[in-house]
């Protein structure tokens, strides 16, 4: 039995996709998405596994919890039971300005603002999407009617000052982050989120493939905060999109079988 996640060879049933969303509240809500039979397999710490049958082949439906230590506990622990292809799901703070609550980002690499993937490869190692992976994302998008970006994501370890958010108990941003939001903007950086630094490069260097759709719960330009309405269309629509990109990777994996 891996240690965190609490599964084993058996419990997956041979599955080698995995969705990893970020709340293990969104673990049932993907499974459900799926259409499929599905049941839990695993709940410890913010690791919850629902196994999914998606045309008589198994997928696992994982949450990672936040940021990227215990991202990188889930790939690895679901690497050792032979899954190879991870789609993150997510939620996050766009910062440019015609992206708009409810919009997707799909990743196509991402600045690598975190400590884990340090751990992984030095820093001049890029954090970059698998082709494939962000290619069928594109498509499930544009197949769902849900606008999607692609670009870089700036990928922090703290969703507050390392966002440069102020609104928290010091209101304290440090100096070396002041500014660093329109900075990341003005180089065409498209949103922040907390786990495709680490997602990628841990990817990248086993040899694994790695895709993240973001569904936008904030536009950074205009407000730190985000509205219980905006997580909601945010959750709905990454839901559909990263449900649709799994089923054609599935298919797309059996032609070449
Ligand atoms: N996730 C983040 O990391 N930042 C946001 O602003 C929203 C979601």
């Amino acid at each position: 039995m891996v240690y965190h996640l609490g599964l084993t060879d058996e419990s997956i049933e041979e599955a080698q996709f995995a969705l990893l969303p970020g709340d293990p509240g969104r673990v049932a809500k993907l499974a459900r998405a799926m259409d499929s039979e599905s049941m839990e397999i695993g709940n410890h710490r913010e690791f919850k596994t629902y196994l999914c049958k998606v045309f008589g082949d198994s997928v696992l439906v994982t949450s990672t919890g936040i940021g990227g230590p215990s991202t990188a506990i889930a790939v690895e622990e679901l690497a050792l039971l032979g899954v190879h292809t991870f789609i993150r799901v997510g939620t996050t703070g766009a910062i440019q300005d015609n992206i708009e609550p409810g919009d997707v980002i799909l990743t196509t690499a991402a600045v690598r603002l975190d400590g884990t993937s340090c751990n992984y490869a030095p820093l001049a190692y890029p954090a970059v999407s698998d082709p494939e992976v962000l290619f069928a994302l594109q498509e499930a998008a544009k197949r769902q009617d849900v606008m999607a970006f692609l670009g870089i994501t700036a990928s922090t370890d703290s969703f507050y000052p390392g966002q440069e958010r102020s609104g928290t108990h010091s209101g304290y941003v440090l100096n070396s982050l002041k500014g660093s939001l329109d900075e990341w903007k003005k180089l065409n950086v498209l949103n922040f989120e907390m786990e495709s630094a680490a997602l990628f490069t841990v990817c990248s260097a086993l040899g694994l493939r790695a895709g993240c759709v973001s569904g936008v719960a904030v536009n950074r330009a205009f407000s730190e905060r985000v509205k219980p309405e905006y997580l909601e269309l945010a959750e709905e629509r990454v839901v559909r999109v990263a449900v649709d990109s799994i089923k054609s990777l599935l298919k797309k994996w059996h032609w070449k079988e």
